[in-house]
């Protein structure tokens, strides 16, 4: 397995060739925020949360840790200010969205985040899509997906397939972050329940 070395907050990091930087972080004890990101699923790069800005040559960019991946003589930076402000941006607007999601309000903490300029209407989805990855990818099944685009995006269970496919794990609702998912999950148990959209 070949390896590259590269740099991370000013760390000499050696890491498995093809992983992410995201992973190589983790292994050397750098926590890089993350909402979206599974390890057992493919990375989705939907949250950004885990920006982080990266050097090559005299250049310099922001790209999401969990897609982008290691490079020789790549150099890191997890907390640069660029960084920050992407970050702090970007929670700002979920909190707008989400604004009861416990894990949205602790990272808003950590950067020092109390409200919000934004007047959005709240969507207590986050469209991290945690659930549909792993209903598809690990369970197989294609139970719950998305539908719609922009602001129109929502997460639903697909009434006919739902009815035939969900085996009724609960892995989706265990990995929502925003809680959302579970009180909808047991409507679906209901005798009288037919799958219809739920709108997450
Ligand atoms: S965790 Fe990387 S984009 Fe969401």
């Amino acid at each position: 397995m070949s390896e590259v070395t590269l740099t991370i907050d000013s760390q000499k990091v050696t890491a498995e060739e093809g992983i992410s930087i995201l992973k190589a972080a983790q292994g050397v004890g750098i926590d890089i925020p993350t909402l979206c990101y599974h390890e057992k699923l493919a990375p989705h790069g939907a949250c950004r949360l885990c920006t982080v800005e990266i050097t090559k040559g005299p250049q310099s960019r922001l790209v999401t840790a969990c897609v982008y991946t290691v490079e020789e003589g790549l150099k890191v930076d997890t907390e640069s200010e660029p960084v920050i402000r992407i970050r702090r941006m970007l929670l700002e607007l979920m909190l707008a969205t989400s604004p009861g999601v416990k894990m949205i309000q602790d990272y808003a903490t950590r950067y020092g985040i109390t409200k919000t300029r934004f007047d959005i209407e709240p969507n207590f989805c986050i469209l991290c899509g945690l659930c549909v990855r792993y209903c598809n990818e690990v369970k197989g099944k294609n139970a719950i997906g998305f539908v719609g685009r922009g602001t129109e995006r929502q997460v639903i269970f697909f009434p006919d397939i739902a009815a035939e496919e969900c085996p009724k794990c609960g892995e989706c609702f265990s990995l929502c972050p925003t809680g959302v998912l579970p009180s909808n999950y047991a409507l679906a148990r209901l005798p009288h329940f037919t799958y219809d959209n739920i709108r997450l």
